[in-house]
């Protein structure tokens, strides 16, 4: 059997790489399980697109990518948004070349002029006339452009590429509940990306960097320069001088193992997660003036408390969504290659809501996120040696033990510890469940 086809008709090959507490090496390194993962991993799952503040007006467009195919979403006529494939209907050119703009009316393509409605249907050829007497309309090129499953859920849009599958509310069940949590935080009801978006190119695996999200056995040793270098700031910080918003964020870099061991955890089906369920290092943050009474006015006593009071580390929405909800932050994975992952960093802006808020979420993914941020840097560095070491040859299996049970995850959702393994293993399962099998 030739390597391009170790794994493609083998299902129980796929099974093997994930042993119950522990994962081959190839999930990160094979180019071929990458191809299988946009076959039949991010086509199959409903995937994060951009947010319907992206696109306020009719025309309005951002293109991106899923499984390395182009795409667009854009705003229609009637208010509601679209994801359309980015690939002509005539020789396959991208109609869209920009990363965002204003469509007008149509979608003309700079080939040869074919013109599409914005929800992409076909609009007009030039020289229709030569059209005449040929196979032309019985052919998919009169289709127009691909247009994918969408959903807009409280202003975030997601697509599936395959035109059957689970519905949008069974994949991600009561994990929208984080989505509610984070448009809650706005007295309106409603957040916007503000603030532009953060790209860093990583050469590691996708999955490298989802799991990472979730672990928290790592800030305290990886960071350590970075919270160690905060306490030293604090203790000679001139007592009659506030701390700034960047000490207070970078100090609970250096929580403990027990600190996470209290924290809290839950799983869910389909690979999701959440970090932090009991306290993050985001718990501290306190709330501008008249922020808890603008939510208490907008939403009731109850309802503002539940909200304020949920502020986990990270939630994982599998397989390529990563959010906190204070500060409120977005990380986009978009999967390049086994070795390259492009990850983008949304600041959300709460309507109606002080603007520290924002201010406090554009400080954290500076100093967090950003391509020159004190902390993302240890990360990537991390990331890296792993996607290279990885190749050497040494023990072919990554360890994922901690906390490790026999049967679990029978039952789901499952409250652990923050520093439980299951975190990776779940998602794991949830890339078997698709890896291994296909349309
Ligand atoms: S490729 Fe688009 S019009 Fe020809
Ligand atoms: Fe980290």
């Amino acid at each position: 059997m030739n390597h391009l086809s170790q794994y493609r008709n083998d299902p129980d090959a796929i099974r093997a790489l994930f042993d119950e507490d522990r994962v081959h090496r190839d999930v990160y390194l094979n180019e071929e399980l990458f191809d299988l993962e946009c076959e039949r991993l991010f086509v199959r799952s409903w995937v994060f697109v951009g947010h319907a503040s992206q696109v306020p007006n009719t025309g309005d467009f951002i293109t991106t990518q899923i499984a390395r195919q182009p795409v667009i979403m854009i705003r229609q006529p009637d208010g509601t948004i679209r994801v359309l494939l980015n690939r002509c209907a005539h020789k396959g050119t991208m109609v869209i070349s920009l990363s965002s703009g204003n469509a007008g009316k149509f979608l003309r393509c700079p080939y040869h002029a074919w013109t599409y409605r914005t929800d992409g249907k076909p609009l007009g050829v030039p020289l229709r006339i030569g059209y005449e007497g040929t196979r032309l309309h019985e052919c998919e090129a009169s289709a127009g452009l691909g247009s994918l499953a969408c959903e807009n859920y409280r202003g975030f849009v997601f697509a599936r590429m395959s035109p059957e599958g689970i519905s949008f509310r069974d994949y991600f069940g009561d994990m929208l509940g984080m989505l509610d949590n984070l448009a809650d935080r706005s007295p309106a009801g409603e957040v916007r990306v503000a603030g532009g978006i953060l790209r860093s190119v990583i050469p590691c695996n996708w999955k490298m960097y989802l799991e990472n999200v979730v672990d928290a056995v790592h800030p305290i040793s990886t960071h350590e320069s970075a919270w160690q270098t905060a306490r030293d700031a604090v203790k000679t910080w001139p007592k009659d001088t506030p701390c700034p918003m960047e000490l207070e964020q970078l100090l609970p870099f250096g929580s403990g193992y027990e600190f996470y061991q209290q924290a809290g955890a839950r799983v869910y089906a389909n690979g999701h997660c959440i970090l932090g369920t009991r306290a993050s290092i985001h718990s501290g943050y306190g709330a501008p003036p008249g922020y808890e009474d603008a939510m208490r006015t907008a939403h009731g006593e109850k309802r503002a408390k539940e909200i304020l009071a949920f502020a986990p580390q990270n939630s994982v929405l599998f397989p390529t969504l990563a959010l906190k909800s204070s500060p409120q932050t977005l990380r986009v994975i978009r999967p390049l290659a086994a070795n390259r992952t492009l990850v983008e960093i949304f600041a959300l802006a709460p309507v109606d809501a002080p603007d520290e808020l924002l201010q406090r979420t554009l400080t954290y993914n500076r100093l967090v996120f950003s391509p020159m941020s004190i902390v993302a840097h240890d990360d990537i560095h991390v990331f890296k040696t792993m996607q290279q070491a990885l190749a050497s040859s040494g023990n072919p299996w990554i360890s994922l033990h901690r906390e490790f049970q026999v049967n679990e995850g029978s039952q789901l959702p499952m409250d652990v510890s923050g520093n439980n393994e299951i975190l990776m293993r779940n998602q794991f399962r949830a890339w078997v469940d698709l890896m291994a099998t296909h349309d």
